[in-house]
C-alpha cells in the first residue's frame, strides 16, 4: 500500500507540474483529492489494514495529501499570474496608432466680432454691459425721446408681446438703463452687444439680428465732442472691418441724438471706385451715431447743462457680412455646418 501511495504521489506531482491551465489543474485536484479521487480510495482501503499499519499509512496519506494541496495551490497561483500577463500583453494599447479624428467646433462669425469689439472697447476704457431682450416700451422708445405715436417709431417695425412689452428693436434701450442706474453720475463709457428684433426678412435684413451700442457721457467741461465720436468710430471701423477704410459722416435723424449722423465706410468690394454693391457711390452705410439729445439726458436723470456725450450703434451681422464677404444674412442663422466650418480658426491662420 505504501508503494501505491508513493506512486500516486510521483505521477500526480508530475502531472501537476505539467498542468497547462487552470482547467487541467482543477481536473487533477478532483482526480487525486476529490471524493472519488485516488487518495480517498486508498483511505477507504485502510479498513483492511492491521491496527499497527493504520496510523502509519494514515499519516503517510495525510502528508501526501497536504503536499499535493500545497503544490496545487502554488501551481494555481503561477497559472493565474501567467494568464494575467497574457491578458495584459494582448490588451496592450498601442499609443502610436493614429487616433480617430474628433471634430472641433468653431466660433460663429457674429461671436468672433462681438469678442473682438469687446476687446477693443475694453482696451479704450469702456465697460461691457448687458440689457434684457424682452424690453418695455418705456426703455425701448419713450426714454429715448420717442413718445407713443411718434412718427419715427415707424422706422422700426416691432414685435409686441403685450401693450407694454416688446422684443427690443434696438440696443439703444440699454442707454437709458445705464444712465438711470448710474445714480452717482460717474462718467459713462459703455458698450453693449446683443440680439434685437424687427419685423423684416430679406437678404440683408433678418427678423432677429445683433447690435452693438456705445454710449459715452461725462461732465460738460470734459468736452466729449463730435471729434471724439469720429476718432472712436474710425478706430472701431479700421480694427473690426478693415484697416484701409475711410469714414464719411452724413447728417441724418435719430430721435435720441442731435445732431445725428449715418456713418459710411469705403466700399470694401470696389475700394471706393463704385460698383453694384455700393450702388456706384463708393460708400456703404454702416453706423448710426450722434450727440446725445438733451431730452434723453433729462429723461434719464442727467442735467443737459452739466452733462453731455455721444452714442453710436450698428448691426453686428452686417459687420460680419462685410468682414467675411457673406452675401446673404440668413446664412448666419440657418446653422448649416458647411457654412460654419468655413470660419474654423479663420482669423487665427
Ligand atoms: N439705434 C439706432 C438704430 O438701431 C442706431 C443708433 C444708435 C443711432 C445710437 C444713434 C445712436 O438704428
Amino acid at each position: 500500500m505504501e508503494e501505491q501511495i508513493k506512486k500516486i504521489k510521483q505521477t500526480s506531482e508530475k502531472e501537476i507540474a505539467d498542468a497547462k491551465d487552470l482547467k487541467v489543474l482543477e481536473d487533477l485536484r478532483v482526480k487525486y483529492l476529490g471524493k472519488k479521487g485516488e487518495l480517498t480510495a486508498v483511505l477507504r482501503g485502510m479498513k483492511d489494514l492491521t491496527p499497527e499499519q493504520r496510523p502509519v499509512i494514515g499519516s503517510l496519506v495525510n502528508d501526501v495529501r497536504d503536499e499535493l494541496e500545497k503544490q496545487i495551490k502554488e501551481k494555481e497561483a503561477k497559472l493565474k499570474e501567467e494568464e494575467l500577463n497574457k491578458r495584459i500583453e494582448s490588451e496592450k494599447i498601442d499609443i502610436t496608432l493614429p487616433s480617430t479624428k474628433t471634430r472641433r467646433g468653431s466660433l460663429h462669425p457674429v461671436t468672433r466680432i462681438i469678442e473682438d469689439m469687446e476687446d477693443l472697447f475694453v482696451s479704450m476704457g469702456y465697460d461691457v454691459v448687458q440689457g434684457p431682450e424682452l424690453e418695455t416700451d418705456e426703455f425701448c422708445f419713450e426714454r429715448l425721446n420717442l413718445p407713443k405715436g411718434h412718427p419715427a417709431r415707424d422706422m422700426q417695425d416691432s414685435f409686441y408681446i403685450t401693450d407694454e412689452y416688446l422684443l427690443r428693436t434696438q440696443t439703444s434701450a440699454v442707454q437709458a438703463r445705464t444712465m438711470l442706474a448710474n445714480t452717482e453720475k460717474t462718467p459713462i463709457r459703455m458698450i453693449t452687444c446683443g440680439k434685437t428684433y424687427r419685423r423684416e426678412d430679406d437678404a440683408t435684413h433678418s427678423h432677429q439680428f445683433n447690435q452693438i451700442e456705445g454710449l459715452v457721457i461725462d461732465k460738460k467741461e470734459r468736452n466729449v465732442s463730435l471729434a471724439d465720436l469720429k476718432g472712436t468710430l474710425e478706430i472701431f471701423v479700421r480694427k473690426i472691418i478693415g484697416a484701409n477704410l475711410d469714414l464719411r459722416f452724413r447728417p441724418s435723424y435719430f430721435p435720441f441724438t442731435e445732431p445725428s449722423y449715418e456713418v459710411d465706410v469705403t466700399c470694401f468690394k470696389c475700394g471706393g471706385k463704385g460698383c453694384n454693391l455700393c450702388k456706384q457711390t463708393g460708400w456703404i452705410e454702416v453706423l448710426g451715431a450722434g450727440i446725445v439729445h438733451p431730452n434723453v439726458l433729462k429723461m434719464n436723470g442727467y442735467n443737459p447743462d452739466e452733462y453731455g456725450g455721444f452714442a453710436f450703434g450698428t448691426g453686428i451681422d452686417r459687420l460680419a457680412m462685410f468682414r467675411y464677404g457673406i452675401t446673404d444674412m440668413r446664412y448666419l442663422y440657418t446653422n448649416d455646418v458647411r457654412f460654419l466650418n468655413q470660419f474654423d480658426r479663420k482669423d487665427e491662420e
